[in-house]
C-alpha cells in the first residue's frame, strides 16, 4: 500500500508493468490448462490491484482534487513532482492526471507563483490534447491560446528567470503545448489547413527573439519549427484537393525546389513528407501519371526498413523515416494512385488486396502492449478511417478492422467476437418463430418470405455486431485502464465510441450497412436513455437488429466471468433477471420474454458465456493472433 503520493504514482506505474508483463505471459504458451492458470492470475492481479489503487486514490488524491482538504505548499510539491513525472514518463490516463493540473494550477495562480502555473497550464493542455473530444478538449484549447500569448512576451519569461536553464525551460513548455495545438489541428480528418498555418505562424513569433538563446539552446527550438514547416507543407498536399485556389497558388512553388534537393539524397536521408509530398504535389499539377507516381511511392516504401521504437512513450522523438511512419505516410496516396490507374477493375482489386496484406502483416508486429499508446491509438484510428474506404469486399474490411483491434485492444475483439456469436444463436431462433419481426429490415409484407433471406440477415446481423465497438480503438487506451475506476471524464469519453463506430463504418460502401446498428447498440429500447441521444432508435429500420445487439452486447459484458476488468461477471441467471426487470425500457421485451421461454435457446446462451465456453473461444483467439 502506497502511503505518500510520491509512492501511489510509483506504485501505480509498477502494478501497470506488472499486468502487462502477465499479458504477454498469456500469449506464450500453447497449452490451455497453463494458459487458463495465467489468465485466472491476471484476473486476481487485477482485482487486487484495483481494490488498492482505489482505496489509495480515496484517500491521498481525491480530497485534495475535489477540494475537500486544503492544499499547502508540501502537497503540492508532491502532487506535482509525482503527476508531472507520471506525464513525462507514462503518457497514460492522461483525465485523471489533467485534473490535477487543473487544481495545481489554480492553486499556483493564487499564491502568485506565475512560473509553476504556466507549467501545470501547458501539462494539462498536453495532456488535454490527446483526449479526442468533449469539454476538456475545448478547454485545452482555451488555454493553449492563453499560452500563446507569452510568443509575444517572451521579453517577460526571459526577465523572470535568473538562470538560462530555467527560462529554456520554461520556453519549451510553451513551444511544446502549441506543438501539441498545432498536432491537434493536423490529427483531424479534415483538417483546416489555414489553421494549421496560423498555428505554425504563432510559433515563428520565436524567430524575432532569437538573441536570447545560444546557438545550442536554438538549434532544439529551430528543428522542430522546421519539421512543423514541412508537416503543413505535406499536409496541404494530402488535402490538395479541399485547398481554395488562393492556396494552392501560395503553396504550389515550394515544392519543386525540395524535391530536387530531395532526389540527389540517398532514401535513408531524405526527408520523407518533403518527398512523398512532392511526388504527390508533382501528380495534382499534371506532371506525373498516377502509374507513375504509385511507383515511385512504393519504391521509396520498400527502401524504408528502420524499425520503431514502441517502447519509447515519447513518439514525438522517433526517427521520421521509421517503416510505421512510411506506412501511415505512403498507403493512402498509393491507394488512390491505384484507383486512378487506367486498367481493368480485377487488377486494381488484386493490387489493393496485395498492398493490404502488406499492412496487415506489419501491423500485427506491433507489440500490443507497449509505450506510446495514445500515439498509436490515433494513428491506427486515422490509418483505418483513411484505408477502409478503399476496401471492396465486406470479409476483407472485416478482417483489416479485427487487425487494428489486435494490435491494442484483445479483449474487444473477443468481445465482438462473443456478442456476434450470441446474437446468431437468437437470430436464428426468432426468424423461424417470429418472421413478422423482420419484415421492416426487409422491406417485405409477407412474413413467410422472411425464411428466404435468414442467411442475408445472419450475415447482417453477424457483421454489425462484430463491428459494433470498433470507435473503441481511438480509445483504448481508456478502455484497457484495468486497475483502477475511470474518471467520470473518461466515461464521458467511452460514450462517444457508437458515434466514432459509426463514421468508420461509413467510409466504407459495403460496411455502412452495418453503421447505423452500430450507431445505436447503447440507446434504452424505449429511446428515453442511452447515447447518443441525437440518433432516434425507434425510427430505425434496422430498429430489430438493434435491440437484439444491445441485448446480446450486455450479454456478454455482464457476464463475462474472466473478466474484462476488475469485475468477476455475473451469473447468466442474474443477468436474465436483469434484462425481464428491464424489458420495455431498456430491452426489447419480446425477445427478452422469447429468451426466457425458449429453453433450448437459452441454454445455448448459457453455454456459450459458460466459463467453459468462454475459455474455448480466448483460447482460440489468443492463438490465431499473438
Ligand atoms: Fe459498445
Ligand atoms: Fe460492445
Amino acid at each position: 500500500m502506497a502511503s505518500s503520493i510520491p509512492d501511489l504514482y510509483r506504485e501505480y506505474k509498477n502494478r501497470l508493468h506488472d499486468v502487462d508483463l502477465i499479458e504477454h505471459e498469456l500469449l506464450e504458451t500453447d497449452n490451455l490448462d497453463d494458459w487458463l492458470e495465467r489468465l485466472n492470475r491476471k484476473s486476481d492481479l487485477i482485482r487486487k490491484y484495483y481494490r488498492q489503487t482505489e482505496r489509495e486514490i480515496n484517500t491521498l488524491i481525491n480530497p485534495i482534487l475535489y477540494g475537500e482538504e486544503p492544499l499547502d505548499d508540501e502537497t503540492a510539491k508532491a502532487l506535482y513532482e509525482g503527476a508531472y513525472d507520471y506525464y513525462q514518463s507514462v503518457m497514460c490516463d492522461d483525465v485523471m492526471e489533467s485534473q490535477m493540473f487543473v487544481r495545481l494550477w489554480e492553486y499556483f495562480a493564487q499564491k502568485g507563483d506565475e512560473y509553476n502555473e504556466r507549467s501545470c497550464r501547458c501539462a494539462f493542455s498536453n495532456n488535454a490534447f490527446l483526449n479526442v473530444e468533449g469539454n476538456l478538449r475545448k478547454l485545452a484549447m482555451e488555454q493553449a491560446e492563453w499560452v500563446a500569448g507569452y510568443m509575444d512576451r517572451i521579453d517577460h519569461l526571459r526577465r523572470i528567470h535568473d538562470n538560462d536553464e530555467d527560462f529554456l525551460q520554461d520556453v519549451q513548455r510553451v513551444l511544446g503545448t502549441l506543438r501539441s495545438r498545432y498536432q491537434m489541428e493536423s490529427s483531424q480528418f479534415e483538417p483546416n489547413i489555414e489553421r494549421m498555418i496560423e498555428c505554425f505562424n504563432d510559433l515563428s513569433k520565436i524567430r524575432k527573439y532569437r538573441h536570447y538563446f545560444s546557438d545550442e539552446a536554438w538549434e532544439q527550438i529551430e528543428k522542430p519549427l522546421e519539421d512543423i514547416g514541412t508537416d503543413v507543407l505535406f499536409m496541404a498536399v494530402l488535402h490538395w484537393n479541399s485547398l481554395s485556389d488562393k492556396l494552392k497558388e501560395t503553396l504550389g512553388p515550394t515544392y519543386p525546389l525540395g524535391f530536387i534537393e530531395q532526389t540527389k539524397l540517398p532514401p535513408h536521408k531524405r526527408n520523407m513528407k518533403v518527398y512523398v509530398g512532392y511526388i504527390v504535389y508533382a501528380f495534382y499539377s499534371g506532371l506525373l501519371k498516377p502509374e507513375q507516381t504509385f511507383t515511385l511511392l512504393r519504391a521509396y516504401s520498400h527502401s524504408i526498413d528502420k524499425e520503431y521504437d514502441f517502447n519509447n512513450p515519447n513518439w514525438y522523438e522517433q526517427p521520421a523515416d521509421s517503416r510505421f511512419s512510411v506506412i501511415t505516410t505512403t498507403t493512402k496516396p498509393m491507394l488512390e494512385m491505384i484507383e486512378a490507374f487506367n486498367c481493368d477493375k480485377m487488377k486494381k482489386v488484386r493490387m489493393k488486396a496485395e498492398l493490404f496484406y502488406e499492412i496487415q502483416t506489419y501491423i500485427e508486429t506491433i507489440p500490443r502492449q507497449c509505450a506510446c499508446k495514445e500515439y498509436l491509438d490515433q494513428a491506427l484510428y486515422h490509418l483505418l478511417y483513411d484505408l477502409i474506404s478503399f476496401i471492396d469486399e465486406d470479409d476483407m474490411a472485416i478482417e483489416f478492422i479485427d487487425c487494428m483491434i489486435i494490435s491494442r485492444q484483445m479483449s474487444t475483439l473477443i468481445h465482438t467476437v462473443m456478442t456476434a456469436k450470441l446474437c446468431e444463436a437468437v437470430l436464428k431462433e426468432l426468424i423461424a418463430k417470429h418472421p413478422e419481426m423482420f419484415l421492416t429490415v426487409l422491406g417485405l409484407e409477407d412474413p413467410e418470405e422472411v425464411a428466404d433471406y435468414e442467411e442475408l440477415l445472419q450475415k447482417l446481423m453477424y457483421n454489425a455486431a462484430r463491428c459494433h465497438d470498433i470507435g473503441k480503438i481511438l480509445i483504448a487506451n481508456i478502455v484497457n485502464t484495468q486497475i483502477r475506476r475511470l474518471s467520470d471524464m473518461e466515461y464521458s469519453y467511452i460514450k462517444f465510441h457508437p458515434k466514432w463506430s459509426y463514421e468508420i463504418l461509413m467510409r466504407n460502401r459495403n460496411l455502412q450497412t452495418y453503421a447505423e446498428i452500430a450507431l445505436g447498440h447503447h440507446r434504452s429500447y424505449d429511446g428515453k436513455s442511452g447515447y447518443p441521444m441525437y440518433f432516434n432508435n425507434k425510427k430505425s429500420k434496422f430498429r430489430i437488429l438493434i435491440d437484439l445487439l444491445t441485448i446480446c452486447d450486455c450479454m456478454d459484458a455482464a457476464t463475462d466471468v474472466f473478466g474484462r476488468n476488475y469485475t468477476k461477471g455475473k451469473t447468466f441467471d442474474s443477468v436474465l433477471a436483469e434484462f425481464k426487470k428491464s424489458a420495455g425500457t431498456h430491452y426489447n421485451p419480446d425477445i427478452v420474454a422469447f429468451i426466457l421461454e425458449n429453453d433450448e435457446l437459452r441454454e445455448t446462451l448459457r453455454s456459450l458465456t459458460s466459463e467453459a465456453g468462454r475459455a474455448d473461444l480466448y483460447f482460440h483467439i489468443y492463438r490465431r493472433y499473438r
